[in-house]
Order: structure tokens, then sequence, then C-alpha cells
């Protein structure tokens, strides 16, 4: 699922063709998101001088995907203008050739694929596990997929016709959250619930205890997709792309993507339950496994 999103986050948001570096970015991105996850976790910050091996690799995996981006803003400076995002981004600002800028343009890059494709990529990966595991929803999903033509497909059709893969999609949202919790920081003192914060306080929003707490969803540990059907969720109790003005900048474009591949693959396949899989979170930066999750899929006649 990595893969497949990155290669489609590479195409559609940068205009290239990144399938030959897809394993080491893969194996950079794993590096470097388990240090920094680990750093977020751990009780003591020490300072960034001090040096570690974790550290030392962490560096190494950082400078790969930096060596990933700037070879992409080279490609891009000799092929010219074209019609995606990231034209449209160094169009918007002043970037020059300055080192300055570059980097300002490799942080903006780094964070549109990164935010782009990992939680993509998780949203995908329960999304097949969930349909393997509930065929009945597999059926009522093929049955209102099946007629989707590829024209549906480019003009937009296809939302009006898959009302019930839209309810599946955000019930995988609401019930694993690939972006499980997040932070603010406050900028004024203020008090939630009796709690004082002060200003500069750092919170931690939960989205994962959020959409499975019993105060806001019936049975919310039963992976129900009726219940956004006909549905209206009240703000900020469904947030798997944050709230606010810092919400996700992807989130359409992540619904068309997650929709589109549902509505291909269930078209030409059966996903199918492997036996003695259990679930055991291994919560990063997304949620993921423990161990990976696997599935068969076989061709539809
Ligand atoms: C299912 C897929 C996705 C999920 C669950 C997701 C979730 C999130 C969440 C929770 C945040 C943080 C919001 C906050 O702090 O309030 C975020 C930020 C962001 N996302 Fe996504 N995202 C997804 C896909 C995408 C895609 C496809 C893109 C790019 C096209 C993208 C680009 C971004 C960017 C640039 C930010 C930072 C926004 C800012 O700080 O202003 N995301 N996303």
């Amino acid at each position: 699922m990595l893969q497949l999103s990155l290669t489609i986050a590479a195409s559609a948001l940068l205009g290239i063709d990144l399938q030959k570096h897809t394993e080491k970015i893969k194996l950079s991105l794993e590096h470097c998101m388990r240090y920094v996850y680990g750093r977020m976790e751990s009780m003591i910050a020490f300072p960034d001088w001090i040096p570690s091996p974790q550290r030392k690799l962490f560096r190494f995996h950082l400078g790969s995907l930096n060596k990933v981006i700037y070879d992409i803003i080279d490609q891009k400076q000799q092929i010219g203008s074209q019609t995606d995002l990231l034209d449209l981004i160094i169009a918007s600002t002043e970037y020059n050739e300055s080192d300055y800028h570059k980097e300002f343009l490799r942080d903006d890059i780094m964070t549109l694929f990164l935010a782009g494709f990992e939680t993509t990529a998780t949203t995908l990966t329960w999304a097949l596990f969930q349909l393997a595991r509930y065929p009945q929803m597999q059926k009522k999903i093929f049955e209102e997929v099946h007629t989707i033509t590829e024209s549906d497909l480019k003009t937009g059709a296809y939302i009006s016709k898959a009302t019930y893969l839209s309810a599946f999609i955000n019930e995988i949202l609401r019930f694993y959250p690939p972006v499980w919790s997040f932070s603010r920081q406050s900028n004024t003192p203020t008090e939630i619930n009796g709690y004082t914060i002060n200003k500069n306080d750092f919170l931690v929003l939960c989205p994962y205890s959020m959409h499975r707490h019993s105060a806001l969803w019936q049975e919310p540990d039963k992976f129900d997709p009726d219940r956004f059907i006909d549905n209206k969720i009240p703000p900020f109790q469904f947030i798997p792309f944050g709230a606010g003005i810092r919400q996700c900048m992807g989130s359409h474009f992540a619904y068309m993507e997650i929709t589109m591949f549902i509505i291909q693959l269930c078209k030409k396949f059966i996903l199918v339950q492997m036996d003695n899989q259990s679930i055991e979170f291994r919560p990063g930066i997304t949620l993921r496994t423990k161990q990976p999750l696997y599935i068969q899929i076989s061709p539809r006649h």
C-alpha cells in the first residue's frame, strides 16, 4: 500500500515518477519516523548535539530523503513548467535558486509528500483488511460500484453512486484513524473542564479515543458504516483530518484516491480474510500494527 500511495502522491502532487526510488524512500522514512516518534515518546529530550548511534542513523536516512527531494527540485527545473501542485507551489512563492529558498521548498515538498502518502497507505491497509473481514459489506460495495464506468471516474459522477462506500471509508477513518493523535500549543491561557491551560502548554488530542468514546457514539466498538448514512455527525466529533485552521490540506485528495482505488479493486477482485490474524497496534506517527496484515485476493469471474 505504501508503494502504491507513494507512486500516486509523486505522480499527482509532484508530477514525477518515483518508482525506482520507492524502496529507498520506504526504508529511510521508516527509520526517520521511528526515531522522531521515539523522541516524542521519550520522557527526557536529549539535546540534538549529543551523539548516539540512533541519531547517526537518523541523519543518514534524513540525508537520503533530502537527496531525493533535492533531485526532484532539480528534475523539475530541467523539465520546466507543468500543471501539478508542485509547479503551483513554486509559482506562488518567491523561491529562487539560493540554498535558503531551496531549503524552504524542500520543507514544503517533504511535508506535502510525507503527509500525503503514509496516511493514505495506512487507511487503505485498514480498508482492505475490513473488506476481507466483512464479506457482506464487500458485497454491498461491489453491488454499488460494479456499474461505475471509467467516464464516471473522470467526471466525478462516481461520488453520487458510491454512497455506501463513502460511509465505509468514513467508518474506517473513525475506527482506525490513521493519525491517531496530534498536538496543539495553547496561544492563550484558558480552562477546559476545570483544567488550567497556560499559554504555550502543549495539548495532545487523540482522535482514536474520541472516535471510540461512548458519550459520543452508539456502540463505539462496533464497526458499522451505516452510522455515516443520512446521519449528521456534529463537527469536532469526527476528526480524522484534524480540525480548525491547521486541518489536513489533502483530505479531498485522500478521499478521492481511496474511493477510486477501492472501486477499481472491488470491481475486479474478491478479498478474503486469512485465519489466525490478530491485530496488535504499534502506534507511531500513524496507526500501524506490530505484524503485517495479510488478506487473500482472487479475481472476480
Ligand atoms: C487518509 C489520509 C489522510 C489523513 C488521515 C490525514 C490526516 C491529517 C491530520 C490529522 C493532519 C494534522 C491536522 C492538525 O494538526 O490539525 C494533517 C495535516 C496535513 N495533511 Fe493530511 N491526512 C491525509 C492525507 C493527506 C494527503 C493526501 C495530503 C496531501 C495531498 C495531506 C497533506 C497534509 C498537510 C500538508 C498537512 C499539514 C497542514 C498544516 O499544518 O497546515 N494529507 N493530515
